[in-house]
Parts: structure tokens; C-alpha cells; sequence
């Protein structure tokens, strides 16, 4: 367990490479099981999560290779995996991984519709909130699946596949990403016609879509909420490049607009992010469009804004507590409407320690606006709690340090080394130097 001392405050100026989607990789790597033999998928960022998840199909009987070509670390755009899926001999997803990564839950569709057969361990409990998976089987038992729960593990079973039919994958917080993923996956090899009705709209799902479609799927209303799927015997390996990362891109603009300072960043899709655009303008920062991406810049204050988040194409839950940072030094008082993960909300604390003044009400935080942030030893809880923790570091007078950051590398590739480059101050240091600081001061503080 490493963290991050943090200087600030520091004002960054320069370029970012944006690497390849976390959450586009993750569902494009399980269609993998779909086709039996060699996908190449390009440009997967290389992630503690994506570790994981090769550890998983590596399990189910897949051989993963990696190949990082010069030019993808110089420009930070990962690798190439292959993935040779032509034996999957053992379709169990193992509790010891799925604890780790609740993502692997995507892998429930594609072995159902591969091998008739799949027993993937129930998520569990999970930092951001409540995360069923209730609506994921509700469409694999609509598409013919027969599942029940054993020991923990969610077995089902279609020995004589699936068949295409009408879903509704609504549910209380709106469309499902990965629910939306696992059905998908599923149908495109179950007999005849499947309607996906509410299905999520999110870029990452556009993405794993025209994976499957290069792969021999047949699939209409890419990018709405209703997909047509017309199932096909079988589906071809593939070699695929995914989308640029929104939520790193989100997070780089965010670095900019909280230092008042200005990045170009390069491999990214506005066009994927509308809302964040829309609210940074509001906020009093500048975004334009260059040459494969668009530089962001401020100069003037931070504005109050009010966000809610919502499934795409509303405001991304995963740049909520970015933005929460941002606006903790705003000019008044903002809003901020949790739509998504109603619970996702444990940066507050963190951040209040490094004066910030947030108050939660439910699924609302008011965010007062305060002049400055101050640097304090802060614990991060999760992958994007932990990446608004590092962007108030930025800004925080003093050395912040942020522990745990093991949260960090899940999503973020290199992030330190990419702030560092634009004018950051930050080390990555092993957790005994943490310990026994952190010890130091927990217990000066107790003196006084
Ligand atoms: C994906 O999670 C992302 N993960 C999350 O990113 C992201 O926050 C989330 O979508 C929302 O955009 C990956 O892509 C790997 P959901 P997912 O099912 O698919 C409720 C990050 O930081 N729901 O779209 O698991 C659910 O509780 C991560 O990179 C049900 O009620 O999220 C939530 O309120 C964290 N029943 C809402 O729907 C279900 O069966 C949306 O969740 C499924 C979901």
C-alpha cells in the first residue's frame, strides 16, 4: 500500500495524453469469451482493475498476453492484450475476484451464452453504496435462463441457450451499465430477436457495441435506449481499439480549472462528455476544442454551480466527487444532487478535513464556498473519492498526504507521473513512511 505526498499549491500548464477507458476495457475484455480464439483489444490502460480482470478469464481458461508498444508508452495509451479465448473450460467466476472487482459480473452474460452455463460469486457490499445486481438477472432470465443462488455464488443455466425476447431494464435509479452489458452480450448469440428496452446510453456501451458488431453481431439503435439484437450462431475474434477514458479526461479538466491553470488534453471526445463541458462553462472555465481533444483553462473565479448526476447523457456519478473539489472554492454556495449512488459520498468528510465546508442531506450535498483548502493527512475510500482528494491536494496549502491510494491505481493509469509532467508536486511513497507519519501526527494532535 503506497500514497501520495502532495505540495500545493501548485498551477498546471502543459499536455495530457488521455488514456484508453477503464469501463470500456472491462466489458470489451469479457466479449472476449464470446468468440472463440484471438482478440486483440487496443489501447487497455494499464490499471490494477485490469490486472484483476485478466486474472479472472485467465481463470475461466482464456491466455491473456500483453504487448506495450514504444509508441503507446510514450503516449500513454496502454496496450495492446490479446486475449485467446478458444478454451473456456471452466466457467466460474471466484469469489476471491469478484470481492475485488465487482465488474466482474460482466462476465455472467457471455459464459451463459458460450458454454449454456456459468456460476459467478454475488457481489458483495460496496464503498459507493448499495449495488444490486437484480436487474442483470431479471434480462438472462427473460432471455431463457434458469438461476438460483448457492453458497453465494449465482449459478445459471441455459443448456440449450437462449432466446430472444422483450426487456424492460429500467430500474429506480434509471438504465443499468453493466446489467446492460451482460444482457447485450448475452443476446447476441440467443435465437432470434431481442428488443433491450432502457438500456443504458452510456459511450462505454456504445463502445463494447460496435466491438460485437465487428465481431459478426447484429445490432440496431446503437446509442439509444432501445437496442435490436438479431442473434447470430456465432461471433468472430476481433481486434478492437476502445474509447478514450471520460472520467480521466473529466478529472484532468478538473485539475486545470481547480489550479487555475491551463492543459491541452489529447485523445479525447467532447462529444462523450457535454454535461461535464456544460457545467465546467458554468463554473467559469474554459473548454475548447483542438487537435484530438481540447485545452481547458481558467482565469477568473470559481462560479457556484449546481450538478445532478445521472445516467448518460446527464452528468457522470463518476466525476461527482471531482466536482464536489471544485466547487468546495467557489464564490457561494452550490448544489450537488447524488441521482446515481444516492450513498456516494464518503470524500465529504475527507475533504471538510482540508477545509472544505460540505453538509449532506440525503442524496444532496450543499456545498458552502470556502477561500482556501489546507493540506491534512486524508484517507481515500474509493477510486474517485481518492482522485478528488489528489486534486484538492493540488491546491491545498501545505503537504497533503493521501493514504490508501491503492484505490487510485485502480482507475487511473500513471496519474501522478501525468500531473507531475504539467507542473504537480507529487511522490509516491510505500506505506511505512505513512505509517509511522501518520502515527507522528495522530498522536501530536492527541498531545495538544
Ligand atoms: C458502472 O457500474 C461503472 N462501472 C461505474 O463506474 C459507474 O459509476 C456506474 O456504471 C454508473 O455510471 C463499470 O463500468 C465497470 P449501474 P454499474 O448498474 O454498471 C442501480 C468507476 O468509478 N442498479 O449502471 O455497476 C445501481 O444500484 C465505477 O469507474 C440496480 O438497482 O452501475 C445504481 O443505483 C464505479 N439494479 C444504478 O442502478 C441492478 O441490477 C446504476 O448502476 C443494477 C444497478
Amino acid at each position: 500500500m503506497d500514497i501520495f505526498r502532495i505540495e500545493g499549491p501548485v498551477r498546471l500548464s502543459g499536455a495530457v495524453n488521455i488514456s484508453g477507458s477503464k469501463n470500456a476495457s472491462l466489458p470489451i475484455m469479457a466479449a472476449a469469451i464470446l468468440a472463440a480464439g484471438k482478440s486483440v483489444i487496443k489501447a487497455v490502460p494499464q490499471l490494477s482493475d485490469i490486472s484483476v480482470f485478466s486474472q479472472l478469464l485467465g481463470q475461466l481458461g482464456c491466455e491473456l498476453t500483453r504487448s506495450t508498444p514504444l509508441s503507446a508508452v510514450a503516449d500513454s495509451k496502454g496496450g495492446d492484450l490479446c486475449i485467446d479465448s478458444k478454451v473456456v473450460d471452466n466457467p466460474v467466476g471466484e469469489y476471491e475476484i469478484v470481492r475485488r472487482m465487482r465488474a466482474s459480473i460482466c462476465i455472467l452474460g457471455p459464459l451463459l451464452a458460450r458454454c449454456g452455463r456459468a456460476e459467478v460469486s454475488m457481489p458483495g457490499g460496496c464503498a459507493i453504496g448499495d449495488r444490486p445486481i437484480d436487474i442483470h438477472l431479471r434480462g438472462l432470465r427473460e432471455l431463457g435462463a434458469k438461476i438460483h443462488l448457492k453458497n453465494g455464488y449465482i449459478v445459471a443455466e441455459a443448456p440449450h441457450g437462449l432466446t430472444g425476447c422483450d426487456i424492460f431494464m429500467g430500474g429506480p435509479f434509471g438504465s443499468t451499465v453493466l446489467g446492460t452489458a451482460n444482457v447485450l452480450m448475452a443476446s447476441t448469440l440467443a435465437r432470434g430477436k431481442t428488443i433491450i428496452e432502457s438500456a443504458a446510453c452510456e459511450p462505454e456501451i456504445v463502445d463494447l457495441a460496435n466491438c460485437l458488431t465487428r465481431m459478426g453481431a447484429k445490432i440496431n439503435g446503437i446509442g439509444s435506449p432501445q437496442l435490436i439484437v438479431e442473434g447470430v450462431k456465432q461471433l468472430q475474434p476481433v481486434e478492437y481499439q476502445v474509447i478514450p477514458d471520460r472520467i480521466e479526461a473529466g478529472t484532468f479538466m478538473v485539475a486545470a480549472a481547480i489550479t487555475a491553470g491551463q492543459l491541452r488534453l489529447v485523445n479525447c471526445r467532447l462529444n462523450d462528455m457535454m454535461a461535464v463541458v456544460d457545467r465546467l462553462r458554468n463554473i467559469g472555465v474554459t473548454v475548447e476544442t483542438a487537435k484530438g481533444g481540447c485545452v481547458v483553462a481558467r482565469e477568473g473565479p470559481v462560479k457556484p454551480a449546481d450538478i445532478t448526476t445521472q445516467p448518460f447523457p446527464g452528468f457522470p456519478t463518476d466525476l461527482q466527487a471531482q466536482f464536489m473539489a471544485l466547487l468546495s472554492l467557489a464564490e457561494g454556495n452550490s448544489i450537488v444532487i447524488e441521482k446515481v449512488f444516492p450513498d456516494r459520498f464518503m470524500h465529504i468528510a475527507e475533504l471538510n478535513r482540508m477545509a472544505a465546508n460540505l453538509r449532506k442531506e440525503g442524496p444532496v450535498v450543499i456545498v458552502a464556498g470556502v477561500n482556501r483548502l489546507v493540506a491534512a493527512p486524508v484517507m481515500a475510500s474509493d477510486l474517485r473519492a481518492s482522485a478528488a482528494l489528489v486534486l484538492a491536494g493540488l491546491v491545498a496549502e501545505g503537504t497533503t498526504v493521501v493514504n490508501r491510494i491503492y484505490h487510485i491505481d485502480r482507475g487511473y493509469e500513471k496519474i501522478e507521473k501525468k500531473l507531475n509532467m504539467v507542473g504537480a508536486k507529487i511522490s509516491r511513497e510505500s506505506d511505512e513512511s505513512m505509517t509511522a507519519e501518520f502515527i507522528s501526527q495522530i498522536s501530536e494532535r492527541v498531545e495538544k
